[in-house]
């Protein structure tokens, strides 16, 4: 059974979702010049990157290819550079930190401790996010509140950093349903990650992904060894710490 199979199913009020989240992005892309959608190819971003396109909106997308992300989420970016009018940038890490870090502190040290997992994410994905957002006055993500419990209040338009980063974070699907997500695809048929087909709902790197099982939480597969409190790599934390938007 595919994961259209399983999640594709419209909310009620899916086409007023939609054409909120459409003229978000038109907005954004006439208000917000140069702004930049962060996709990790996961079935959110896919939607996003469909709807930019469809709606020829002149938003470039980023990828960080932390040198870690699955074969299956490599073919997708292949595929996707292919295939998408806006402009795919990929953000790869400093090949030095990488090499020193690893020979320093051996192949996975992700499991070892949350501060050599974090440090890895530094390296892997903050450090090249700062690189990809550098100039730009807006990034889209695919935050959706239901998600965690800690994205439960994402809102559509993030200004709370803009004073200090001089940058919104639109969210376009922060009010979409999994079902919503998936209905998307199907009704587009859109090209997505085929881990999705393999019980994982939320992709991230391969270390840190694991497939969920029945009745298990959204992002179970998520750094898994490490206590819900932990989990969080640094791409959405708030820079005021009380504030933190993601964490789980
Ligand atoms: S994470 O913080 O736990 O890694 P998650 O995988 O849920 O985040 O993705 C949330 C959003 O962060 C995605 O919809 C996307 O906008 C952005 N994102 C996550 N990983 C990447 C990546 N590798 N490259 C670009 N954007 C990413
Ligand atoms: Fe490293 Fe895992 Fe973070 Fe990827 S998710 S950067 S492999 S610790």
């Amino acid at each position: 059974m595919s994961a259209i199979d399983l999640h594709a199913r419209a909310s009620n009020d899916f086409e007023a979702k939609l054409a909120e989240t459409q003229a978000l992005l038109i907005r954004a892309a006439s208000e917000f010049s140069p702004l930049t959608q962060a996709s990790s190819l996961g079935a959110e971003d896919v939607v996003i990157t469909h709807l930019v396109n469809s709606l020829e909106l002149d938003i470039p997308v980023f990828v960080l290819e932390t040198g870690m992300l699955h074969k299956e989420t490599l073919d997708l970016l292949e595929r996707t550079k292919a295939s998408s009018r806006a402009p795919v940038n990929v953000y790869q890490p400093s090949h030095e930190s990488v090499v020193h870090f690893v020979k320093r502190e051996g192949k996975d040290p992700m499991y070892r401790s949350v501060e050599l997992r974090k440090a890895c994410c530094h390296i892997r994905k903050v450090e090249p996010l700062e690189r990809a957002l550098a100039g730009k006055r807006a990034w889209i993500t695919g935050l959706r509140r239901e998600q965690s419990n800690a994205r439960a209040e994402v809102p559509l338009v993030d200004t709370s950093d803009e004073a200090q980063t001089g940058r919104a974070k639109f969210n376009p699907l922060a009010n979409w349903t999994w079902g919503d997500v998936w209905h998307y695809i199907k009704l587009h048929q859109v090209d997505y990650n085929p881990l999705h087909d393999q019980f994982y709902p939320s992709i991230g790197c391969q270390p840190c992904t694991r497939a969920i099982s029945l009745g298990e939480d959204f992002r179970a597969g998520r750094w898994w060894w490490e206590d819900e409190a932990a989990k969080e790599c640094g791409l959405h934390v708030k820079n005021d710490d009380t504030k933190e938007e993601i964490s789980a």
